[in-house]
């Protein structure tokens, strides 16, 4: 897979007027992101994410893992929300991770108090736009096939699903990323 790597961090408003940064996941953020996954994403937000029930449990190592993408030519990147007198809290986070067949496959997930805000799609044009400058044009996705969230977001941000693949109630989709002209429509 080629590199696809994010430097810059970006700031997106959300539907309820809150502004969301979007930067690059670091080391550094594996315990953020073991509060993010184990207490603001439901066991079915969850199961969605990971296609099994994790029951609200990741493992350190996991999260390391997840954490130090950069590290392993993933992609890895999370959005944040100001948070009163603490850090600022995660409430989103997709992963490119290489694949067998060559291609990216993406996962996200964002915290239940916030979908339906706008962070996916930010999320998703975020990492459209770094693999579009890495000259990636297609990604994989693995998908419940009732997740009609993960369907809307796909569209809604101008990809192209393709059926590639299904095993039991796992759909795989591959995705042709919308080139920057369409990007900016779905902006
Ligand atoms: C899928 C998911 C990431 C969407 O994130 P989100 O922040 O809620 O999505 P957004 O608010 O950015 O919505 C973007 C678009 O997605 C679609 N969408 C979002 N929620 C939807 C819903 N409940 N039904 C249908 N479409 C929906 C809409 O087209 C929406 O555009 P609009 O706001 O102009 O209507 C989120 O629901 C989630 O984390 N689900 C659990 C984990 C998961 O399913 N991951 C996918 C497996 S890889």
């Amino acid at each position: 897979m080629a590199t696809i790597r994010a430097t810059h961090a970006t700031t997106y408003a959300l539907k309820d007027g809150r502004a969301i940064l979007i930067r690059p996941v670091e080391p550094r953020d594996a315990k953020a992101l073991g509060e993010f996954y184990c207490q603001r994403l439901s066991d079915e937000s969850q199961r969605r994410r990971f296609l099994q029930c994790r029951g609200g449990k990741l493992a350190q190592a996991e999260l390391a893992y997840l954490a130090g993408a950069a590290d392993r030519d993933a992609l890895g990147l999370v959005a944040t929300v100001a948070a009163e007198g603490s850090r600022p809290r995660i409430v989103g986070h997709i992963c490119l991770e290489p694949a067998r067949d060559e291609l990216p496959e993406m996962a996200i997930a964002v915290a239940d108090a916030e979908q339906g805000l706008g962070v996916g799609r930010a999320l998703m044009m975020a990492a459209i736009a770094v693999s579009q400058k890495a000259g990636v044009r297609s990604w994989l996705a693995h998908t419940f096939v009732y997740n009609t969230q993960l369907r809307g977001l796909v569209a809604a941000t101008g990809c192209q699903a393709e059926l590639v693949n299904v095993e039991g109630d796992v759909f795989t989709y591959r995705l042709s990323l919308p080139d920057a002209k369409t990007l900016r429509q779905a902006s």
